[in-house]
Order: structure tokens, then sequence, then C-alpha cells
């Protein structure tokens, strides 16, 4: 075959590859259609201004308790002391030392900028041998406990769908929106 009929052969290949894939069919017949349940099971995201939290609540003194059964075996006794992600602990001045020094372990108390992320992430990840599985109230009591134990809300605090997003978090100043261009939009150097 010459170098040109070796190219019409690979194009009349790809093109009969292409022609087939646009010859599929309209179903394949496997999977079905997720329900409004299953989608509402997953749709869960709770955003920094509170919305999407659900209803309930709990306080820092039933959070202890859930905490010392279902936490502290992986994040310490009083969430400082691992194996896992130490939970715990500001910085002098609340200040950001995490590029000065990266040994610092990121927490609740010094790292998280908003209250709310807190329960969506413990509702949705922990505890890891079984996410998914604390209720709302749970998760809410968890929470306080959590930003007590950082010193950012008081011990008798309550905490539910009004009063999570109001929680000024320490580290929250550092955050900025990114307004850098996307690389499309960059002037080409
Ligand atoms: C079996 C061990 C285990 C248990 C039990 C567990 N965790 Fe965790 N937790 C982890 C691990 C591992 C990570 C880090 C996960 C990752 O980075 O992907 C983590 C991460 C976290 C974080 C995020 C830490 C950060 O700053 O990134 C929070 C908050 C947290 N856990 C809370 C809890 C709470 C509340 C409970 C109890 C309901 C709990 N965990 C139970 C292992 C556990």
């Amino acid at each position: 075959m010459t170098r040109v009929s070796r190219r019409i052969a690979l194009a009349a290949l790809l093109l009969t590859a292409a022609g087939q894939a646009f010859a599929q069919p309209a179903r394949y017949g496997i999977g079905r259609a997720a329900t409004p349940a299953e989608i509402a099971a997953l749709d869960i995201d709770v955003r920094p201004d509170g919305t999407g939290l659900p209803a309930g609540s709990g306080s820092s003194s039933a959070g202890a308790t859930i905490y010392a059964s279902k936490c502290a075996q992986c994040h310490g006794a009083t969430g400082k002391e691992g194996p896992n992600d130490v939970l715990v602990g500001r910085v002098p001045g609340d200040g950001f030392p995490f590029a000065a020094d990266p040994k610092v372990p990121h927490t609740i108390g010094n790292y998280w900028p908003h209250a709310t992320t807190v329960f969506d992430y413990i509702r949705r990840a922990m505890p890891t041998t079984a996410p998914g599985s604390l209720s709302n109230d749970e998760v809410y009591a968890l929470t306080a406990f959590l930003l007590h134990a950082n010193g950012i809300i008081d011990a008798g605090a309550v905490m539910d769908k009004a009063s999570l997003p109001k929680v000024a978090m320490p580290a929250r100043k550092y955050f900025v929106p990114d307004t850098r261009k996307q690389a499309a939009e960059r002037p080409k150097p």
C-alpha cells in the first residue's frame, strides 16, 4: 500500500467508527431514572449562608456525649489528640501561619471559614465508618460541641438553621473571592 492509500484506508476506518458511534440506540435498556427520594437523599449540600440547613437543633453538651462515643476514637478525647485530623485548636492572635509553618494543624478554629460547612461535612462524611448515619439533631449537636471546643460559641448556645449561619468564624477574613482571570481570558505572555 502506498502512503496515500494507507491514509485513505485509515480515514475510511475512522469514518466507519464515527458512523457507528452516531448509530447508537436511544436506550441501552440498563439503568433507570433516579426517584425524587433518591435525589433528595444526595441533595444535602449546605451553603455558607445556611441555605440547605435542615430542621433540628443541638447543644454542645448533647454533642459531647455523641462525640465521646462516635468520634473520639479517631479524633482524640478533646479533638486535639488524633490519630486522625485535629479538629480543635486556635493559633495565637487568630493569625494564619500555614504558609510559614505547614506543620500547624488546620482545625475548625483556625482554618474553616464557614460554620455551616462543619454541619455539611459531618452529616455527609462522618463517622468514616458509617457516613450518613447521624440524625440532623446529632449533627447540630456535634457542630455545637466542636464550635464550643474551639472557643467560638458559648457552652449554652443551641445550633439550628437560624443560629448556625450567624456564627462568625475566626479565619473567615483570610478567605477572599478569587478574582483572577481564567487562563483563557489572560493576556498571552
Ligand atoms: C474511623 C475513624 C473516624 C471516626 C470514627 C470519625 N472520623 Fe472524622 N475524620 C476521619 C478521617 C480519616 C478524616 C480525614 C478525612 C479526609 O481528609 O478525607 C476525618 C475528618 C473529619 C473532619 C474534617 C477535618 C478537617 O479539618 O479537614 C471533621 C470535622 C470530622 N472528621 C468530624 C468527625 C465527627 C464529628 C465524628 C463523629 C461523628 C468523626 N469525625 C468520626 C476519621 C474518623
